[in-house]
């Protein structure tokens, strides 16, 4: 197959994370046989440096362009004054717009090797698996804003067909898991959020007889992740509750290098990226873990290029190097042979490769 991928290193970490993960997918796409094109935009806060524009013009245009979208991180200290009339993070939520990625997708599931970075007990991370699909293009998020001397607004809107196409997109998903949607509101206090489990409820009884779905608050959500992560198979939420419980969940994992993200829309391309942020601290010095990226690059395998797998040979690569014991400083602890975000990068690619051979021999 041939594909075109834009490429959005972003700030801090990013540009290191993405290279880990393009080297990936040049390597997939060797061994696998396809022609995988990478062409690198600017976007964030590199991109305000150079022309002013979180998102320029040429970026955006690529990204509708390409098959799918990859995106590092973006955002850091450089940019970050509150009175700054242009910042990076403004640029991605114009391109999850512009892109109608209205579904965010971020698996979380447990590495046998990274259980000793959670600070939870082993015996209660066994066997999570858990899939959030965040609501990425409504909500507080894009609603007006208003700021006067000492008061300011953030309006919060949803939709019905915001909230059906979503919670559709997560009902489809829990069909081919375990069958529960747990949907998450704050119907006790909000009226968006009383619209949310109508429509909710109302798509799962009409729509999906086969899926159960539970409705939750999110301060109970928030502590139940904790507390019973066992008890989710597919979380839906809205935009901001999402962002939250989603930083609330990498803790479930023991990294938030390690995890992924999927945005998908109705038709068009993915975007792509790992959940965690820009790291300023770590930039540039090889201690971030890019897992969450090459994982990213797995779920664009399946969910854009339709290679399923392809997506599992990274997926396979990944926890096969973590469990040889090759990790990053995040999950390394106080042991000395930590290995660099370039060189965890190269030792996965190195496992698709073997891989592939072992697969030919036999
Ligand atoms: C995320 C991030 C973004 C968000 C920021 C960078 C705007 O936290 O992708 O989770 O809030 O959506
Ligand atoms: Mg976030």
């Amino acid at each position: 197959m041939d594909a075109v991928i834009a490429l959005l290193p972003g700030d801090g970490v990013g540009p290191e994370v993405t290279h880990g993960a393009s080297s990936v997918l040049n390597t997939v796409a060797a061994v696998f046989g396809h022609r995988v094109r990478c062409d690198e935009y600017l976007m964030g806060g590199c991109a305000i440096d150079h022309c002013g524009d979180p998102l320029p013009a040429e970026t955006l245009q690529a990204c509708l362009a390409a098959d799918a979208v990859f995106l590092g991180a973006v955002g850091g200290p450089k940019w970050s004054d509150p009175a700054a009339s242009v910042r990076p993070e403004q640029g991605l939520l114009r391109l999850r717009r512009e892109m109608g990625v209205f579904a965010n997708l971020r698996p979380v599931t447990i590495n046998r090797r990274a259980v000793s970075s959670s600070p939870l007990r082993p015996e209660l991370l066994e066997g999570v698996d858990i899939c959030f699909v965040r609501e990425l293009t409504g909500g507080i998020y894009f609603g007006a804003k208003t700021r006067e001397a000492d008061v300011a607004t953030d309006l919060c809107t949803y939709t019905e067909a915001e909230v059906a196409r979503v919670v559709r997109l997560a009902c489809t998903l829990a069909r081919q898991r375990r069958g529960l949607v747990t949907s998450v509101d704050k119907a006790n206090v909000l009226e968006t959020s009383r619209l949310w489990r109508e429509v909710a409820a109302r798509i799962a009884r009409d729509e999906f007889a086969d899926v159960r779905m539970e409705h939750a608050l999110v301060d109970s959500a928030a502590m139940q992740l904790l507390t019973n992560p066992r008890g989710y198979d597919v979380v839906v939420t809205e935009n901001m509750f999402g962002d939250i419980l989603t930083d609330e969940a990498s803790v479930l994992a023991g990294s938030i290098g390690l995890l992924p993200s999927a945005s998908l829309a109705e038709s068009g391309p993915g975007l792509y990226e790992p959940i965690h942020g820009s790291a300023p601290d770590l930039a540039g010095r090889g201690l971030a873990n890019p897992c969450g990226a090459i994982l990213s690059v797995a779920m664009l395998l399946r969910h854009s290029l339709g290679l399923e797998r392809e997506a599992l040979a990274v997926e396979s690569a990944v926890s096969e190097t973590l469990a040889h014991g090759v990790l990053t400083a995040d999950l390394a602890g106080s042991r000395e042979d930590t290995v660099s975000t370039a060189e965890f990068a190269v030792a996965v690619a190195a496992e698709i490769s073997g891989g592939a051979q072992g697969r030919a021999i036999a």
